[in-house]
C-alpha cells in the first residue's frame, strides 16, 4: 500500500492522465492503450459482486445487468466502492481487510485493484469496450427465480400484513403457519425475503423505504395442541433470526437443522415499520433440505454475546465504545459472526481471549441499513476451547457524521426500536466435545500443513498437539 503510481488512457484522441493510490489496478496501468472497459473489466466485478441485489425483483432499487443499465451509475458505484467498509458501501459488507481472520464464505467484497478499476472506468467516461470480451450473463430476467440458495426444496408464506403510510414501529406475532410436511426433514440452508407491494421507482433510496419488515423471530414446532403456548423446547427448532438485509444461512454440513414432520412455523415476533406509504407485504420462506435419511452429528448453538441493560449512548459524540464479556461453556467452533447495533453504532469487532493469548478474530464496520452475517470459510472458522473468554466491542458514533442516527442531540439507552440501542454478536457456533474438538484441530493442521510454529488467529490450540496426536505435527 501507499505506492503511488499513474497511467494514461487514451479516449476519443484525449490523453488522459490518472493518479490513483496504489495497488494500481493492473489493467490500467499496464499499457497506455488499455483503457479499463466495462465489456472486459467491469462486467465480470458486477457479476460476481453486485448484480444478485442488482437485477429486476431483487433488493435494489436499480438494476445493472447491461451497459445501458449500469452506465448512469458509474460515477456513484465509484463513491459507494471506495467507502470499503464504511456505512453505505457498496456492496454491503464490512469486513476489514487489515485485522483478523479474512476468509469467509459467499465474500462478495471488492480487491483493491477491482475499487480501482471502478475508479479509473468511472473517471475516463465509463467506456463499453469492445463486445466481445463480454462474459455470459450470470443473470437472465424472468429465468431465475433469484434465491440464493439455489432451487429451494420447500417454499412456505406467511400470511400478508398491511403496514399504515405512517406509524409507530409494532411489535407482533404474524401468525401460525403448517409446513405441510409429512416426514421429518433436516434443512442445508434457509433463505427469507419480504414480497411487497412497493413499486421499484417509488421507494425511497434506503432499505428502510423499500421494505416493511425489520425483523422476524421465528420457531418451528409439532403441534400438539392448537396453542402456539403449547410448544415445549423438545419440539422445537430455534432458526436464525430473519433481517432485512441480512443472507441466507447455509448450515454447516454436519449441522442440518430439524423441520419436523406435522411441524407449524410460528412466526413468533415482527418488527414492523411505516415507510410513508400503505404497504401490504409477506415472507417467503424456502428451505433446501438434505436427502431423506441424512442425521446431523454436532450440536448448532445460537451464540449471544452482548449487552443491553446498561448501555448509555452521549449525544453528538464519536469514538464511543461499549465492550462485553463471555466465557465459553464449551469448546466452540465459531460459524458465523453478526454485528447487531442500531443507528449509532459503525463498528464492531470480536477478540478471543484465552490465558495470555489475545486476538482479534474480526473487525466489521456497521451500517443499519444492512444487517450481515459473515460465515467464516470452514478453515477459518474459529476454534475455541472452553474457558475462552469473548470480548465484544462496539463503537457507536452519534456525530452528524454518521447519518444513520436520526437526531444526533438525543442521548440513548438500550431498546428495541432503531432510535434506542442494541449491542449484540448474534453469531452461530458448534458446540464440541473433548474429540470433536480435538478431530477439528487435528483436521485443520493437516488441512493447513501447520507446524507447531505457525500461530493461526482463532485457533489458540492448534499448534499444541494432544497426546492422542502426537506425531501428527511436522516438526519445523
Ligand atoms: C446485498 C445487496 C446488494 C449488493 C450485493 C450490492 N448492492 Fe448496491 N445497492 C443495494 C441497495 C438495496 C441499494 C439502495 C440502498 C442504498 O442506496 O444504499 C443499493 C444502492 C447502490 C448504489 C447507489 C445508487 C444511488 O442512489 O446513488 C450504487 C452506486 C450501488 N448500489 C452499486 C453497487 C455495486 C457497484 C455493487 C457491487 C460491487 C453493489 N451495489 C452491490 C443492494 C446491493
Amino acid at each position: 500500500m501507499g505506492i503511488r503510481c499513474r497511467s494514461s488512457m487514451r479516449l476519443a484522441g484525449l490523453t488522459i492522465v490518472l493518479g490513483c493510490v496504489s495497488p494500481c489496478f493492473a489493467g490500467a496501468a499496464s499499457a497506455v492503450a488499455d483503457e479499463v472497459t466495462f465489456t472486459r473489466d467491469i462486467a465480470p466485478i458486477l457479476q460476481r459482486s453486485c448484480q444478485h441485489c442488482h437485477r429486476p425483483d431483487s433488493v435494489a432499487p436499480m438494476s445493472f445487468l447491461t451497459y445501458e443499465e449500469v452506465r448512469p451509475w458509474a460515477r456513484a458505484m465509484k463513491t459507494r466502492t471506495a467507502l470499503r467498509n464504511k456505512r453505505g458501501a457498496m456492496p454491503p459488507w464490512f469486513v476489514e481487510k487489515d485485522i483478523g481472520i479474512q476468509h469467509f464464505k459467499d465474500d462478495p467484497s471488492l480487491s483493491e485493484d477491482e475499487i480501482a478499476a471502478i475508479a479509473v472506468w468511472a473517471d475516463s467516461g465509463a467506456p463499453r469496450g469492445n463486445p466481445a470480451d463480454l462474459p455470459p450473463p450470470r443473470f437472465v430476467v424472468g429465468e431465475d427465480d433469484g434465491w440464493r440458495i439455489g432451487t429451494p426444496d420447500l417454499i412456505i408464506r406467511s400470511p400478508e400484513i398491511t403496514v399504515r403510510a405512517t406509524g409507530a414501529d409494532r411489535w407482533e406475532p404474524i401468525g401460525v403457519v403448517p409446513t405441510g410436511l409429512t416426514q421429518d426433514r433436516y434443512v442445508e440452508a434457509v433463505e427469507i425475503r419480504e414480497v411487497n407491494d412497493i413499486p421499484k421507482d417509488s421507494a425511497g433510496g434506503t432499505v428502510g423505504g423499500r421494505f416493511v419488515f425489520h425483523h422476524l423471530n421465528y420457531s418451528s414446532h409439532v403441534m400438539e395442541d392448537e396453542q402456539p403456548e403449547a410448544f415445549t423446547a423438545e419440539t422445537t427448532t430455534v432458526w436464525p433470526v430473519h433481517e432485512v438485509g441480512r443472507n441466507a444461512d447455509i448450515f454447516p454440513a454436519d449441522a442440518g437443522r430439524i423441520l419436523a414432520a406435522g411441524s407449524v412455523l410460528n412466526l413468533e415476533t415482527a418488527h414492523l415499520h411505516s415507510n410513508g406509504r400503505e404497504t401490504k407485504a409477506h415472507l417467503e420462506f424456502a428451505f433446501k433440505f438434505h436427502p431423506v435419511g441424512y442425521r446431523p452429528n454436532v450440536e448448532w448453538v445460537r451464540r449471544f454475546t452482548g449487552n443491553g441493560v446498561d448501555i448509555s449512548i452521549k449525544p453528538t459524540l464519536a469514538d464511543q465504545e461499549l465492550h462485553a464479556y463471555a466465557v465459553l461453556q464449551q469448546h466452540t467452533k465459531i460459524l458465523t459472526f453478526e454485528p447487531h447495533m442500531h443507528a449509532p453504532g459503525i463498528r464492531m469487532c470480536l477478540e478471543a481471549i484465552w490465558g495470555a493469548s489475545v486476538q482479534t478474530l474480526t473487525c466489521a464496520g456497521y451500517d443499519h441499513n444492512w444487517v450481515r452475517s459473515y460465515v467464516y470459510a470452514d478453515d477459518a472458522a474459529p476454534l475455541l476451547p472452553e474457558g475462552t473468554i469473548l470480548h465484544l466491542i462496539g463503537y457507536m458514533d452519534t456525530t452528524p457524521a454518521n447519518r444513520n442516527v436520526a437526531d444526533p442531540r438525543n442521548w440513548g439507552g438500550g431498546g428495541r426500536r432503531s432510535v434506542a440501542n442494541m449491542f449484540i454478536d448474534l453469531g452461530e457456533g458448534l458446540a464440541l466435545s473433548d474429540a470433536e474438538f480435538e478431530r477439528e484441530m487435528g483436521d485443520r493442521r493437516k488441512r493447513l500443513g501447520l507446524t507447531k510454529n505457525d500461530v493461526v488467529i482463532g485457533c489458540p490450540l492448534c499448534q499444541v498437539p494432544f497426546p492422542s496426536q502426537a506425531g501428527a505435527v511436522a516438526g519445523p
